[in-house]
């Protein structure tokens, strides 16, 4: 298949475009290289690059529809994998603008291109954040009422909302996953990243934001590559959406403290707490995932919460000494 990845230059798009690769699809990239193009140098230009020669990579802005319509002109594409936004929520939180461009109009961008180009296959990397704060429910597919409580949430949701006009109206196949927090090597942002950065600038203190109770389940990323290929590897007719998260509860914020502080041989580190149930004003501090659907169509995930994010800690100490 031609496959377009929107966004694959990211953290979790670039290990989706090295499967999507070694499987022998025809993979376009498009991306506008927030975060530089580290994570698909081995693809254009490595020792894999040769293998790789089905790569066609597009640095544009995806929310520039002459752009991105120039793109399917030249490419027979078949499907779109859409895992383009901006995944800095605090970034998007001071400048609400961001969000829309980057999580919400990217979105419609595709959809428009898909529109005229008529392309039916969509999937869409959607978050827990739609939901907003919902602690004492156990969140299913079909929960209602939902208030995202940062624009990263709000602009996720309304993408949801037009994907699912476009579904209907130009009777595309979409699958669209809500992730919980998803880690693993060449991650750009989040919690392990900064506690690791904190901790190379100073190893005698830590400062932790909220009161490090905050619980939540984190997925590791080859676990998540593998429920996005399971569930797209035929694509039905219409639309679903699946929770996608790990089955053991979520690891608290100070334990990925404990897990960053053994694992960098550190001893004696003062965690300073900045107080609070949440971390910035935006987050969600706690949520309960119910992930039947998903477990019912056969897949599950390797790793627990708290072994992922002990495994990307060593990915990190691993990759910091390359
Ligand atoms: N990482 C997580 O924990 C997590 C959790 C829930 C949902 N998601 C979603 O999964 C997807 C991938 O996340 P990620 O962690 O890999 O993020 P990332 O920031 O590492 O990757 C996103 C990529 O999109 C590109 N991009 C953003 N806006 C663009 C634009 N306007 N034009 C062109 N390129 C643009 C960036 O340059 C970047 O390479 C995102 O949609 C994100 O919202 C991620």
């Amino acid at each position: 298949m031609n496959i377009l990845v929107a966004g694959g230059a990211g953290f979790i798009g670039s290990h989706l475009m090295d499967y999507l690769l070694d499987e022998g699809h025809n993979v376009i990239c498009v991306d506008k290289l927030i975060f530089g193009n580290k994570n698909i140098l081995h693809l254009l230009h490595g020792k894999q690059a040769s293998e790789s020669r089905k790569i066609r990579f597009y640095k544009t802005e995806l929310s520039n529809q002459q752009a991105v319509d120039a793109i399917f002109d030249e490419n027979q594409i078949d499907a779109v994998y859409h895992m383009a936004a901006n995944s800095d929520i605090q970034k998007g939180g001071q400048e609400p603008s961001i969000d829309f461009n980057d999580t919400f109009m990217t979105t419609h961008t595709l959809l428009e291109s898909m529109r005229k180009y008529e392309v039916k296959n969509l999937f869409f990397a959607s978050t827990s954040a739609v939901y907003g704060e919902m602690p004492d429910i156990e969140l299913t597919e079909s929960t209602g009422g939902l208030k995202p409580v940062s624009y990263y949430g709000g602009a996720k949701l309304a993408s949801e909302a037009i994907i699912s006009s476009y579904a209907s109206m130009c009777d595309m196949n979409v699958v669209v996953f809500r992730f919980p927090n998803v880690i693993g090597p060449r991650l750009t942002h989040g919690v392990i990243f900064d506690f690791i950065k904190k901790l190379k600038d100073n190893p005698y203190k830590l400062e932790i934001l909220g009161n490090g109770t905050q619980c939540k389940p984190y997925i590791y990323i080859l676990d998540l590559v593998d429920a996005i290929v399971h569930l797209t590897k035929n694509w039905f007719p219409g639309e679903e959406i699946y929770n996608l998260s790990v089955a053991s509860e979520g690891t608290t914020v100070t334990k990925i403290a404990q897990i960053v502080v053994e694992e960098l041989g550190l001893e004696n580190v003062d965690f300073c707490y900045t107080g609070g149930d949440r971390g910035w004003k935006g987050d969600v501090p706690r949520f309960k995932y119910d992930i039947s659907k998903i477990l019912s169509t056969g897949w599950k995930p390797v790793y627990t919460s708290t072994e992922a994010v002990r495994q990307t800690v060593k990915d990190a100490i691993f990759q910091m000494k390359q």
